[in-house]
C-alpha cells in the first residue's frame, strides 16, 4: 500500500470544495460581490464568447496582474479551443491617477495579425488603460479587437471604450479581492470587497 506523503494532497471527492480562505478578511469592510456571483457571472461570459468565436482563431490577452484570477476562470468557462497570452503594463506617474500613459513591461509572445483578439482586465476605471492598449493592438491588425472587463467604474469613465463585455458595474469605490490589489495585497481573496478607511488612511480610526 502506497504511503501518504506529507505536503501531497489526496482527491477526495466529498472534501471537493471552492477555495475560501480567511486571513487579511479583516480588513474588508464589506463583501461587494460573493464568490459564488462571480463564478455564476464568469459561467454567462464563457458562453457568450462561445457563441460569438465559434470557428474563429480566438486569441485572450490577459492584463498583468489584476486579470491573472479573472482569465483563469474565464477561460476554463469557454468551451471553444483558444489560446492565451498575457500582456504586463505600468502606469507612469502618480500611482492612484491614471494618466493614460501606459509603459509595456512585457509584451506579447505571439503576433495577433488576423487573429481574434479578446483583451481581458480586471476592470476599467477612468478608461486609459484600455483605450491605449486598443491602439496599440488595432495597429498591429488583429481580425478583431473585443475586451472582457469583470468591473467597470463608469461613473469614472474619461474616455469613451468600445466593443466590450462586463462582469459587474461597481460603485464608485476603490475594491480588492479577485486579482485586484491595494499596494499588491489582497489580490487572493475570492471576492470583490471594499477595504476599510483605516487601511487606506492609517491613524484615521
Ligand atoms: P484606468 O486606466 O483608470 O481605467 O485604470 C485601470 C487600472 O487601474 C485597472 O486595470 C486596475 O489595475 C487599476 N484600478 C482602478 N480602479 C481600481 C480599484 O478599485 N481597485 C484596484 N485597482 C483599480
Ligand atoms: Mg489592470
Amino acid at each position: 500500500m502506497a504511503e501518504r506523503s506529507p505536503g501531497v494532497a489526496t482527491v477526495n471527492e466529498e472534501n471537493a470544495r471552492p477555495i475560501v480562505q480567511s486571513s487579511l478578511c479583516q480588513d474588508v469592510e464589506r463583501v461587494l460581490i460573493s464568490a459564488e456571483e462571480i463564478q455564476d457571472r464568469i459561467l454567462d461570459l464563457g458562453r457568450q464568447i462561445d457563441e460569438r468565436y465559434t470557428g474563429k482563431d480566438l486569441l485572450l490577452i490577459a492584463v498583468l496582474k489584476g486579470s491573472v484570477v479573472f482569465v483563469a476562470d474565464l477561460m476554463r468557462a469557454i468551451s471553444i479551443p483558444h489560446e492565451l497570452d498575457f500582456l504586463a503594463t505600468s502606469s507612469y506617474g502618480a500611482s492612484s491617477v491614471s494618466t493614460g500613459v501606459v509603459r509595456i513591461l512585457k509584451d506579447l509572445n505571439e503576433p495577433i495579425e488576423g487573429r481574434h483578439a479578446l483583451l481581458v482586465e480586471d476592470i476599467i476605471d477612468s478608461g486609459h488603460t484600455l483605450a491605449y492598449l486598443t491602439r496599440l493592438f488595432r495597429a498591429r491588425n488583429p481580425a478583431s479587437l473585443e475586451v472582457v472587463t469583470l468591473l467597470d467604474k463608469p461613473t469614472r469613465r474619461e474616455v469613451d471604450i468600445e466593443l466590450f463585455w462586463t462582469g459587474f458595474s461597481v460603485p464608485n469605490e476603490f475594491v480588492i479581492g479577485y486579482g485586484l490589489d491595494f499596494n499588491q495585497k489582497y489580490r487572493n481573496l475570492p471576492y470583490i470587497g471594499v477595504l476599510k478607511p483605516e487601511v487606506y488612511e492609517p491613524g484615521s480610526e
